[in-house]
């Protein structure tokens, strides 16, 4: 067993912790405060090879591997959350079932474009009514001719409105619920598809999260992703996988705020020394320091099951679980750390705590994480 990154993971890991200082973290406030989209940053991923990591160079990727992706989202979100989420829905996602189910013909015009970072990839998946009961959809795809017709609507999109490329879910069979269900590549240019309300948020203001709507959508039945009636599979192995892409982001969220809260607790004064050399301030950070690497370690375990084609369901759940549970947690303590100052918008860690929730939310939240593992474990 070693626990040592590989030079090529060392040598990502440097790659992105540059590009996030130099290019990502000078404007994360400004764009989380006017709730911007910089795509001049997503360009920027794509040239340095970052949204296609882990796929082969045939497919438009680098060729490298998930615990190499899960470091460039965690170097991301070390300074910015939102761009870290930007590239894990991309990644995880849009374009990881179109490699997964793709057939060829869709592999090449989708995944390729997506791999290069020429095009953007969303997920379609929930809807008003559908959140946690992700099976209890109402989406409907009916054939008519050489053309599946979508209509419904999805909510809570990451990257709604600025894909060009998404994976969405509908019923085939509305008389069945999972095996009902299939997967769809749409093009954000169909006819009859939309982009519907952007939400205001808490928390990951520059990443956008939109509505997307069919009416009357037309698709190609040869876009149908995977087989009829498989979609719920699709959607679920997505997820098995997309929730590690979350404990990364949810790690360099919390790696963040505590690389903040360091600095800070060594140059406060008080009570005639720096808080940081103080037991209530340092054993706070002590147990903030031990969790993340808790939850850096769970991450990468599960990302290099992933690489080595291993069963990595449960672990991905884990890792989310308790990586997400540590960023609420030592984004919470780094605002206490800073006090006053760190409740104001002067210093990054009220960003950071906010960011902090959604890794608790999105991609199943930690009570679904819960019930995926107890399931797992007691199956
Ligand atoms: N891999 C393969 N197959 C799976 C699977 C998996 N991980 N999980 C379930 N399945 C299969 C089951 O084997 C079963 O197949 P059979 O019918 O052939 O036996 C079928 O799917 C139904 O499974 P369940 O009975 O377990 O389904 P359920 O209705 O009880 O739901 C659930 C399971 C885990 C709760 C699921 O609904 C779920 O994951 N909910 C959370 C949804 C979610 O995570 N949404 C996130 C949205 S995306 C997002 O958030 C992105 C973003 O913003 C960045």
């Amino acid at each position: 067993m070693n626990f040592l990154l590989s030079e090529e993971h060392e040598m990502i890991r440097k790659m992105v912790r540059d590009f996030a200082r130099n290019e990502v973290e000078p404007t994360a406030a400004e764009r989380d405060e006017e709730e911007r989209f910089d795509m001049e940053i997503f360009n920027k991923m794509a040239d340095l090879g970052l949204t296609g990591i882990p796929f082969p160079e045939e497919y438009g990727g680098i060729g490298s591997d998930y615990l190499a992706y899960c470091i460039a989202v965690e170097e991301l979100s070390r300074v910015c959350a939102s761009t870290g989420v930007t590239l894990s829905a991309h990644t995880s996602l849009a374009s990881w079932p179109i490699y997964k189910y793709g057939t060829e013909e869709q592999k090449q015009k989708y995944l390729v474009p997506l791999a290069q970072g020429t095009k953007i990839g969303g997920y379609g998946l929930t809807e008003p009514g559908s959140g946690s009961d992700a099976g209890a959809m109402r989406t409907t795809a009916r054939l008519d001719g050489d053309h599946y017709v979508l209509n419904g609507s999805k909510i809570f999109i990451t990257n709604g409105g600025i894909a060009d490329i998404y994976v969405v879910f509908a019923l085939t069979d509305p008389t069945s619920k999972h095996k009902g269900t299939s997967a769809f590549i749409i093009e954000s240019d169909f006819p009859g598809f939309s982009v519907g309300k952007k939400e205001k948020k808490l928390g990951i203001r520059s990443s956008p999260t939109t509505e997307i709507i069919f009416e009357e959508c037309r698709v190609p039945k040869e876009n149908m992703l995977g087989a009829e009636g498989e979609g719920f599979k699709v959607a679920m192995t997505t997820l098995d996988g997309g929730r590690n892409g979350i404990a990364a982001q949810a790690v360099g969220i919390a790696q963040g705020a505590l690389d903040a809260a360091i600095a800070y607790a060594k140059e406060r004064v008080q009570f005639g020394k720096p808080i940081s050399a103080q037991q209530g301030v340092s054993f706070k950070l002590a147990d903030m320091a031990t969790s993340i690497e808790a939850s850096r370690l769970l991450t990468y375990q599960a990302a290099w099951r992933e690489s080595e084609g291993l069963s990595y369901g449960k672990e991905s759940a884990m890792s989310k679980l308790l990586a997400g549970d540590t960023a609420m947690k030592v984004t919470t303590e780094a605002v206490q750390i800073f006090g006053g100052y760190g409740y104001t918008k002067d210093y990054p860690v009220e960003r950071y705590m906010r960011d902090a929730k959604i890794t608790q939310i999105y991609e199943g939240t930690q009570e679904i994480q819960r019930l995926v593992i107890s399931r797992m474990i007691t199956k």
